[in-house]
């Protein structure tokens, strides 16, 4: 009979040590090697952990070589298409969908707990004209723990929800308010009769008053086909596994410090151009190539070992085949084109380069596909979202991944502070 066990031989000293496989509900099986340096004296090494699962999750499920992403076990897709953010929302912190009556309590919820209390209001004069509205946003996020500090000790599943609404409330109102002192303009509040994203936008582009810009024809409005464009991108965005950010969300939980600042830290990792920060440089990126046929000899620049230009949007960690989302995102731009007036340079540009880099040995062999940043620049760019906003954007939806992994993180009667070892090299 086989054992559900792996045995490792010290070829230094025969000696053999026997490990358990613990299996998943789906994806590879993890070897339990908790006890490894008790027994051998030995760490294991594994820099930018490429083969280390660091907790047992519930939450979400990526399979990298299918191209699969699963929240609660509910295909991306199926999310993308059929379901809003804020179900999505519902679904990551319950478990389960929300009844009709249940997702008009939320959407009421989440509506009137959009306001910031006016001494966090005065923290953005802090900051200069021009600040990066990340850096203020994660400033922004440790101030507001200092407003509900009771949030440090929670036992009751009332309280940790409460605790995860009111961050995924508050975020939008923060990341515009955060954009709209960068420009030295008014705050626009929150209105509890709009929901959750175009509450957003409204703040992000209205006049004091509420009113949008005026022109010959009146006051423009904000188009449901832009509304369903943005609550798409935050539904693609609300959770990703064990990811950068959510790691170090994780592993601010793991030493006791509030909620609110391990979400900060979140924003704070989530911004560097590796992460979740690419999504500004895709654009930038296709902006300065500038016309289709300058494509190839930035290609060539990706390439080359010696230059270290690398194609923003292109590669994952994980997805060794087309991210998900970007196949969602770039089906939504093909559908929204025409009605929301997308870039068609910048698409022709963005085209040329899948083209060539889908085809292209170096690209095909390191199994490098577009991945979910080099989407979103175009359609955030047509939803007149400045550049500056893209990686606050993808805070607002992820805040919600980042809360559950978080409370998961924190029921885990198994968990510990994360701590890692290291091979030390020096004098
Ligand atoms: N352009 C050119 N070459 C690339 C790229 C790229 N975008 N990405 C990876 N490569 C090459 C590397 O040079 C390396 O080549 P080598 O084997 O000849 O040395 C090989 O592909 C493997 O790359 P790694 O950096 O080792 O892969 P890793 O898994 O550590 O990194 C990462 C993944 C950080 C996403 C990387 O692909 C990258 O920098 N991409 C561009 C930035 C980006 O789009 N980030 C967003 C990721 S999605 C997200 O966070 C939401």
């Amino acid at each position: 009979m086989t054992k559900n066990t792996f045995t490792l031989t010290n070829n230094q000293t025969g000696d053999t040590y026997e490990y358990n496989i613990l299996e998943g509900t789906r994806g590879p099986s993890v070897l339990d090697i908790r006890t490894f340096f008790a027994d051998t004296g030995m760490f294991t090494y594994d820099p930018g952990f490429t083969a280390t699962a660091a907790c047992e999750s519930t939450i979400t499920f990526i399979d990298g070589k299918k191209g699969e992403l699963r929240y609660r076990g509910i295909a991306i897709e199926d999310l993308a298409n059929k379901h809003t953010y804020l179900e999505t929302c519902f679904l990551l912190l319950n478990s389960r969908f929300p009844s009709e009556k249940e997702l008009y309590e939320f959407d009421l919820e989440i509506r009137h707990r959009a306001f910031l209390h006016e001494g966090l209001r005065h923290l953005f004069n802090a900051f200069p004209d021009n600040a990066h509205p990340m850096a203020t946003l994660s400033a922004a996020v440790t101030a507001l723990s200092t407003f509900y500090n009771d949030h440090i000790e929670m036992n009751k599943e009332e309280e940790y929800l409460e605790m995860a609404h009111r961050i995924i409330s508050k975020m939008p109102t923060i990341a515009a308010f955060a954009y709209r002192h960068s420009l030295g303009i008014p705050f626009i509040q929150p209105d509890i009769d709009l929901g959750f994203t175009k509450n957003f936008l409204t703040m992000m582009r209205a006049y004091p008053g509420g009113k949008m810009h005026l022109c010959t024809n009146g006051h423009e409005h904000i188009k449901d086909v832009e509304v369903r464009a943005l609550d798409t991108i935050f539904t693609l965005h609300s959770d990703h596994e064990q990811n950068a950010s959510t790691t170090v969300v994780r592993g601010v939980a793991s030493t006791g410090a509030h909620p609110y600042v391990a979400i900060s830290s979140g924003i704070a990792a989530l911004w560097g151009r590796a992460h979740g920060g690419a999504n500004e440089s895709v654009i930038a990126q296709l902006e300065y190539i500038g016309s289709v046929d300058k494509v190839e000899a930035f290609i060539e620049r990706a390439k080359d070992p010696d230059d270290d230009f690398r194609l923003m949007g292109f590669g994952h960690r994980v997805y060794k085949n087309f991210d998900p989302r970007a196949k969602i995102l770039k089906g939504l731009q093909d559908e929204l084109r025409e009605e929301l007036g997308l870039d068609t340079e910048l698409m022709a540009i963005a085209r040329k380069i899948e083209e060539i880099a889908l085809s292209d040995e170096y690209f095909v062999s390191r199994n490098l596909y577009p991945n979910i940043d080099f989407y979103t620049g175009i359609i955030l760019t047509a939803l007149q979202i400045p550049k500056s906003m893209f990686t606050p954007i993808f805070v607002i939806g992820r805040t919600v991944g980042w809360i559950t992994q978080w409370i998961e993180f924190k029921k885990d009667e198994t968990s510990k502070i994360a701590r890692p070892r290291q091979l030390y090299m020096g004098e």
